[in-house]
């Protein structure tokens, strides 16, 4: 009994902390959904590359224009600063959370404090590996297997009619995280149906572009025969292409290689030819993001996945693609 009153009480509580974030967020905008009323925390995972600053700044534009509050924390590739961080946004009673989880585990804990505490959270970009699902409302962001998979097919189709053995490097993204875990898995889904492909070293860069080249570096002196560099984005695939160069050899010709994301820079290196493929990983999570967080507060049903379109780019998409590329 005790309990369902305060839980009427929290209830209450929360209502009136919408209804008080509506009044000061002083009307700006006036768009559809009741967005004036809605304050979000986001916590992003942090500034590590030219993904992570399109997602930003996808989260904060969309945010203005759908009339959302927004507290974003930038935690620095830290899961202590996003648990801080998610803390500190029940404390201010913000209407709803979202958060990219810079790693899979260790999560249970501050999302049942979410959960008692009534608001609602969405995990975007990354997931967590929680089988309580009923911490969140719904996940969005890209299907990270099934982008490890598209690298290892276009490997595949390049490989097709070779005989010798292909060695390959694989840049890792950050130890723990979804997209490292993922693209790792669906990559050695594929190529592993054949015996002709071998990882000879696999390694995390952090999916930064210094740890990119530092690890690069370190890979060609100790395999002087690679054949091909699968990276887990581009900014290591960026970084590692100094390495390669500097090493006196050529990027895309005497290394193949294959990255995920396409940010422009990525893409430009696609166009000249320094990498062979990019599967796209998109973000621009920001829009979706703001209608999904208006619909869970209106408490209507939104669907526990929503995975993100994306596509892939060969050297010459790349070139017909580049002007127009908006990240
Ligand atoms: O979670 C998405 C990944 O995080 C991007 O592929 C990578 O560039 C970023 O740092």
């Amino acid at each position: 009994m005790l309990k369902r009153i305060s839980a009427l009480v929290v209830a209450g509580l929360t209502a009136m902390s919408v209804a008080a974030c509506g009044s000061g967020s002083g009307g700006s905008g006036g768009t559809s959904g009741g967005g004036d009323s809605i304050t979000m925390g986001f916590s992003q995972v942090g500034a590590e590359s030219g993904w992570r600053t399109a997602n930003t700044k996808s989260v904060q534009d969309s945010a203005k224009n759908a009339g959302v509050t927004l507290k974003f924390s930038d935690a620095q590739q830290k899961q202590e600063n996003q648990i801080k961080a998610i803390r500190s946004y029940i404390q201010q009673k913000v209407d709803i959370i979202a958060f990219s989880p810079v790693v899979e585990s260790g999560w249970e804990t501050v999302l049942k404090e979410a959960k008692d505490a009534k608001i609602p959270v969405i995990l975007t970009d990354r997931a967590v590996d929680s089988p309580d699902t009923s911490l969140y409302k719904t996940f969005l962001g890209s299907d990270f297997v099934e982008e490890g998979k598209k690298a290892g097919q276009w490997l595949v189709e390049e490989y097709k009619d070779a005989t010798d053995p292909v060695n390959i490097v694989e840049l890792q993204g950050t130890t723990g995280s979804a997209p490292a875990n993922d693209r790792k898995a669906g990559f050695a889904e594929v190529i592993g149906a054949e015996s002709k492909f071998k990882v000879v070293a696999s390694q995390t860069g952090d999916f930064t572009r210094a740890k990119g080249k530092e690890v690069m570096e370190a890979f060609l002196k100790s395999n002087p025969d690679i054949d091909v560099l699968y990276a887990h984005n581009d900014d290591m695939g960026l970084g590692a292409i100094e390495a390669i160069e500097g090493a006196g050899k050529v990027p895309g010709k005497d290394i193949k290689i294959i990255t995920v994301d396409a940010v422009k820079d990525g893409m430009q290196a696609l166009a000249d030819g320094k990498i062979n493929f990019i599967v796209e990983c998109s973000p621009l999570l920001g829009p979706q993001l703001m209608d999904l967080a208006k619909k869970v507060l209106k408490g209507e049903q939104v669907p526990p996945r929503v995975v993100t379109e994306e596509t892939t780019f060969t050297q010459e998409q790349a070139k017909q693609v580049l002007s127009t590329r908006q990240y």
